[in-house]
């Protein structure tokens, strides 16, 4: 298949490097950076958890004209960026383009519809994999879970059946759910707990496992989303069972919205947490907790001047 992943971030180059190694043609697209130039000069050193590590040659590029090229475009820029990103590659995308979103967050799909139109088939997925970028080129795979394949129109469902296998084959759980609303509210649990707590204190994610009074305060946060969810008709499983287990199979992770600002990047803030409080507020829920996380983040966002634009690198 011949793929093209938007934002060659953490994730899109642990993405990129499997579906390359599966013999898939792969372009990494992003902006010019450090990351992206090493990518291109020396590959991809791709470090397993247990320290292993190896070079995977991969073709990453800058020039969105490689989307004229593709079957399916994967969008993992942060939802930050999403309209630059998606504005550049919006004169080569047609039709015939499937693009399946694994952003964290809600209002990805919209998004994406918004600046591409009605034109190409959007898929919606969640991914619980797990990476680290320890520098220019270099990526630590850091947790391995499930990714989800969903689609929004019924229409769509061979195509996401078609990239789960993709996946799959490439040594990346995957599989199609027919009910992918309800996972990606899953995952903004799961994503407003730990990823809030770890940007605040500044730990990996095992120390919420290791740390009780962490979990319940996870726990709180994402109850809070899981309430919010069943007012608008979905029913999240045990919110504590989710985040010990993604924590537990993230351990050495250091969130993505830690490794934003680790970087001084701006964080995804808006389409977690605060999307949270919008969704909550118009359900008429109480959710005191992501509020505080949410403004706590704001607060770090701002003491670090996060003024630059941040494509998932
Ligand atoms: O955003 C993240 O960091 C990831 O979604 C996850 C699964 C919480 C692992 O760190």
């Amino acid at each position: 298949m011949r793929i093209v992943i938007v934002g060659p971030g953490a994730l899109g180059s642990l993405f990129g490097a499997a579906l390359t190694k599966r013999g898939h043609a792969v372009s990494l697209l992003g902006r010019q950076t450090p990351h992206l130039q090493a990518l291109r000069d020396q590959g991809l050193r791709l470090e397993a958890r247990d320290g292993t590590a190896e070079q995977v040659i991969v073709s990453a590029t800058h020039d969105p004209a490689i989307v004229s090229d593709a079957d399916a475009l994967i969008v993992l820029v942060k939802s930050v960026d999403i309209v630059s990103a998606l504005n550049a590659i919006r004169p080569y995308v047609s039709p015939d383009h499937i693009v399946l979103t694994l952003q964290n967050g809600l209002g990805n799909a919209e998004r994406i519809r918004s600046v591409l139109g009605p034109g190409p088939r959007i898929l919606v997925g969640v991914t619980s994999q797990a990476a680290t970028r320890l520098g220019p080129g270099w990526v630590k795979h850091a947790g391995e879970g499930p990714t989800l394949v969903g689609f929004l129109d019924e229409r769509d469902a061979a195509a996401a059946v078609k990239l789960a296998s993709v996946f799959a084959d490439a040594g990346l759980a995957a599989t199609t759910v027919p009910d992918i609303d309800r996972w990606v509210w899953q995952k903004l649990a799961v994503n407003a707990a730990i990823n809030g707590l770890t940007a605040v204190g500044n730990f990996p994610n095992g120390t919420i496992v290791t740390t009780p009074s962490l979990l319940d305060a996870a726990e709180i946060i994402a109850e809070e989303v899981a309430s919010t969810a069943y007012e608008i008709g979905i029913e999240l499983g045990g919110m504590r069972r989710a985040i010990l287990e993604t924590a537990t199979a993230t351990k050495d992770n250091r969130s993505s919205m830690l490794q934003d600002l680790d970087a001084g990047r701006p964080t995804e803030v808006a389409a977690i947490h605060e999307a949270v409080l919008k969704a909550a507020e118009e359900a008429g829920i109480a959710t005191p907790a992501t509020r505080v996380v949410a403004a706590l983040i704001r607060a770090k966002e701002r003491a670090l001047s996060t003024a630059e634009s941040n494509d998932g690198d």
